[in-house]
């Protein structure tokens, strides 16, 4: 998934939980239902589940219930949780909000948006002291676009940064 993706209303089974854990950003409808499945059927969750659910809601006891037990785990408490980081009333209006969040994102210097992503990624999966090394090593690559000059100048001028061309990836 690359910006923005949504777990819609209704039922997010063991596929559901696989797939939304991968995703960089989560939101969902009030009446979201969440569940990692696989013991009741008598796998391991696989692809992804076991792996970044516990970075993701930085909650082992809560990840171990989970999928342990097969229990539903309803909207609000994904909310709490940290696994949704917005939830709305209903679809449409969910749906709205992703679709600014994507064009908020799409405005932005893709060059800086797709190494922050990477940076982010590497650091939740290193030490401190790696990511800022892997970060020093990006720099050498990053600092030679023009956007920084442009998204500073822009900043100074007071403009949206809707208006700044920005280098393509
Ligand atoms: C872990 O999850 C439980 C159940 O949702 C919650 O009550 C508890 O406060 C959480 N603990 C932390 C440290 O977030
Ligand atoms: C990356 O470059 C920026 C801009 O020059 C600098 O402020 C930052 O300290 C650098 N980060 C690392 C880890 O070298």
């Amino acid at each position: 998934c690359r910006a923005v993706v949504i777990s819609g209303a209704g039922k997010m089974f063991s596929s559901g939980v696989d797939l939304i854990t991968a995703c960089d950003i989560r939101y969902c409808t009030q009446d979201a239902v969440f569940q990692v499945k696989e013991v009741d059927v008598g796998l391991a969750a696989d692809v992804g589940t076991l792996q970044r659910l516990p970075k993701i809601i930085g909650n082992q006891s809560l990840v171990n219930e989970l999928a342990f037990t097969c229990r539903k785990m309803m909207a609000d408490e994904a909310l709490s949780s940290g696994l949704v980081s917005r939830m709305f009333p209903d679809k449409e209006l969910m749906l709205d909000s992703a679709l600014a969040l994507a064009a908020e994102i799409a405005s932005k210097s893709p060059v800086a948006v797709q190494s922050t992503k990477i940076n982010l990624l590497y650091s939740r999966d290193h030490p401190v002291a790696e990511g800022l090394n892997y970060m020093a090593t990006w720099n050498m690559s990053m600092l030679q676009t023009q956007d920084i000059v442009k998204s500073v100048q822009a900043m100074m001028e007071k403009k949206d940064a809707k208006s700044v061309t920005f280098s393509k990836l």
